[in-house]
């Protein structure tokens, strides 16, 4: 097992850059996740639902040094994550915003977790220096996640996103990454 891989009770997990093969993978867990209302999902950017959309999006990020993550088991796309700048204003360059999302087939056994670590490093070699999340108030599991990575709540929206017709409130959390200031 080499630096990238963890042991879970499965197969390793390895994290990689994601390539333009892992595109449909990366579609249906996003497809997946959206038909059950998870988090935050389409509330705060575009809806990738076009492979070209995905393709030309993990291109422009690579121009920018901003990772684009996928974590495998046996080969298998298992989960991707990457990061954005969290504003496009220049004052903001060292500041970004990040999503995750996991293969409903692999839950719980750890690769969320190795996604998000391994994206804070990736994020913190490429020079960032504060991370962002948006999270839905409901979602458990994420807030969960993000706290046991370092994450700190920072702030509490009320009724920002209107889904599935209700009005969801959204978590703020922030860590610091790289050099600490
Ligand atoms: C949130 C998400 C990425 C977690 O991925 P995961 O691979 O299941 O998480 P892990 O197995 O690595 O779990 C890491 C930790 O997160 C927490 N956690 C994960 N799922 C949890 C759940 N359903 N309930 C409570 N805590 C949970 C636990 O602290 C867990 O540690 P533990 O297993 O030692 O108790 C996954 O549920 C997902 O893809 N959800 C849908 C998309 C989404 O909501 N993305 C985030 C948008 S902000």
């Amino acid at each position: 097992m080499n630096e990238n891989e963890v042991a879970s009770p499965v197969s390793p997990i390895v994290v990689r850059a994601s390539s333009d093969d892992d595109v449909p993978a990366m579609l249906d867990i996003y497809r997946y996740h959206i038909a059950q209302g998870v988090g935050n999902l389409g509330s705060f950017e575009p809806t990738p639902f076009d492979a070209d959309d995905l393709k030309a999006r993990r291109k422009n990020m690579r121009k920018h040094r901003l990772p684009h993550l996928v974590a495998t088991i046996d080969g298998a796309v298992a989960g991707y994550a990457y990061a954005v700048l969290f504003r496009k204003r220049p004052a903001y360059r060292y500041t970004v915003k990040h999503s995750i999302y996991v293969q409903p087939d692999r839950l719980r056994i750890g690769v969320g977790r190795t996604l998000l670590l391994a994206l804070i490093q990736a994020c913190a070699s490429a020079g960032f220096r504060q991370m962002i999340g948006y999270i839905d108030s409901a979602n458990v599991a994420s807030l969960r996640l993000h706290e046991a990575c370092g994450f700190r709540q920072v702030g509490y929206l009320g009724a920002v996103a209107f889904r599935f017709g209700e009005w969801t409130d959204t978590v703020l959390v922030q860590r610091a990454i790289g050099t600490e200031i």
